[in-house]
């Protein structure tokens, strides 16, 4: 914040003009110059777009301090207690310095890690990972070694909204193609990405299992994928994180389950989701392109070293039990049946089928989901309670897609998520811009 430096006050511009006045030449210099220039920020840094997870964060804290409980169905931070084994090494670490690692990673742990890729028919190496800082990093350093400025990748809308930010980052231009609520957002026909290929198409990027939609790609689908990116000599992103939420018996299929996909796959990976252990601030990014590792690790040598607690936490994850994620599968299934049910007692609402991941798009009958999402912060309140949703617009690039739809993040125990689904009920309600009439759309069983 800027003081007048004559008499402290908070009023800079009132109060330069009342010591400025009539003897403005007689001011030291320095209190002219603090209230006319500013230092010019770049472009990239005033489009950086916000998150929509997180821009509605200061009307929830204004809730709470009004002591109402919110009830967070909008950002995906597992409240799964993280495996004891991890707990456990992390409670016997023994370090006299914390030093910097390689920057590539640990070498022990890329070989462990490589270990949980073949056990997962994903035939790679430790030579054929790096080390970030969490997903993001990764996702953040492959956009950087394939894509120049101008550069175009095409995700399918709606997609993890942090990927504008990491494409804005590195001044790279995002093509959405648009898939559907009534197709539960499955992949769009391949010949509409036929249609968006350009020269400067360096890549397909999605996430499967799916954040926010929880569509999970058949083999077909990403056989499809596959083919077009050799087709027309691009990369393919697949961001994997979720890769072992899949369920009623489906399976996940990887994009190096693909053959011949050696030269232009590149997996995003992350302990975040699949262990509950986002703080600890690791993932992978992996590809078995020479070419594109070589560039990679300069971006991970500039950036020196992975987190080095974050990886003996994960090197000891990599043997976290079956039984574990059994129970833990078992648990985000039953959630997200339990949700689906309670969402579909909500009168015109549509929601989309879940097979994967901890999400869910629901279309709401109302005029506009920020609103709404607001309002239910500051001034809906069922016996002192309400809910935090995130709006859907944020996970489109399109501008005026999205516009009624919510995300829910199924990271609530069941009793809570039952109570949050009926104050969504009450909520939709209670707007005053719910369609109060039918609306075309029945509600869906799934
Ligand atoms: C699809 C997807 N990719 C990547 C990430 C990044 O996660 P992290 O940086 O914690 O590994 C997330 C986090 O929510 C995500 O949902």
């Amino acid at each position: 914040m800027n003081l007048c430096v004559l008499c402290g006050s908070k009023n800079l511009t009132s109060e330069i003009n009342n010591h400025v006045t009539p003897t403005s030449t007689k001011l030291p210099k320095f209190v002219q110059l603090k209230s006319t220039i500013m230092p010019v920020l770049s472009q990239k840094g005033q489009n950086m777009p916000a998150s929509p997870i997180r821009k509605l964060v200061p009307y929830a804290d204004q809730a709470k301090k009004k002591g109402v409980k919110v009830y967070h169905l909008n950002i995906g931070q597992p409240d799964i207690k993280t495996p004891e084994n991890v707990l456990k090494a992390i409670k016997n670490i023994d370090l006299d310095l914390i030093a910097y690692s390689p920057s590539q990673g640990y070498e022990s742990y890329r070989k462990k890690l490589a270990g949980y890729y073949q056990q997962n028919n994903i035939d790679i190496t430790a030579d054929d990972i790096i080390v970030t800082t969490g997903g993001s990093e990764a996702l953040a350093m492959a956009i950087g070694s394939i894509a120049d400025p101008g550069d175009e990748i095409i995700i399918p809308e709606p997609f993890y909204a942090n990927y504008n930010g990491f494409a804005k980052q590195n001044a790279v231009n995002v093509v959405p193609i648009h898939s559907s609520i009534d197709e539960n957002f499955a992949l769009p026909p391949i010949t509409e990405f036929e249609k968006l290929i350009t020269p400067k198409t360096r890549a397909i990027l999605y996430s499967n299992p799916g954040n926010p939609t929880g569509y999970v790609y058949s083999k077909d689908e990403i056989a499809q994928l596959r083919d077009i990116a050799l087709k027309h000599d691009i990369f393919i992103i697949a961001d994997e994180v979720y890769r072992e939420f899949v369920y009623d018996g489906g399976q996940h299929h990887s994009i190096l389950h693909q053959d011949g996909m050696d030269n232009h796959a590149i997996i995003i990976d992350s302990v975040s989701k699949r262990y509950s252990m986002c703080g600890a601030r690791i993932g992978t990014l992996i590809s078995k392109n020479k070419d594109l590792m070589q560039a990679a690790i300069k971006f991970a040598q500039a950036r020196l070293s992975p987190p080095t607690l974050g990886q003996i936490a994960s090197e000891a994850a990599v043997d976290t039990p079956q039984s574990y994620f059994d129970d833990v599968i078992t648990e985000y299934k039953n959630r997200r049946d339990t949700l689906v049910e309670k969402l579909n007692e909500i009168d015109g609402i549509k929601v989309a089928e879940p097979k994967g991941a901890f999400y869910v798009i629901a279309e709401l009958p109302i005029d506009n989901a920020e609103k709404f999402a607001q309002w239910l912060l500051e001034e809906f309140n069922d016996q002192n309670e309400t809910v935090m949703v995130a709006p859907a617009a944020g996970f489109y690039s399109t501008a005026g897609q999205g516009t009624k739809q919510i995300r829910i993040a199924y990271v609530l125990n069941q009793k809570d998520l039952i109570r949050a689904s009926e104050l969504l009920k009450k909520a939709v309600a209670a707007y005053p811009h719910t369609e109060k009439k039918p609306t075309s759309f029945a509600n869906k069983k799934i």
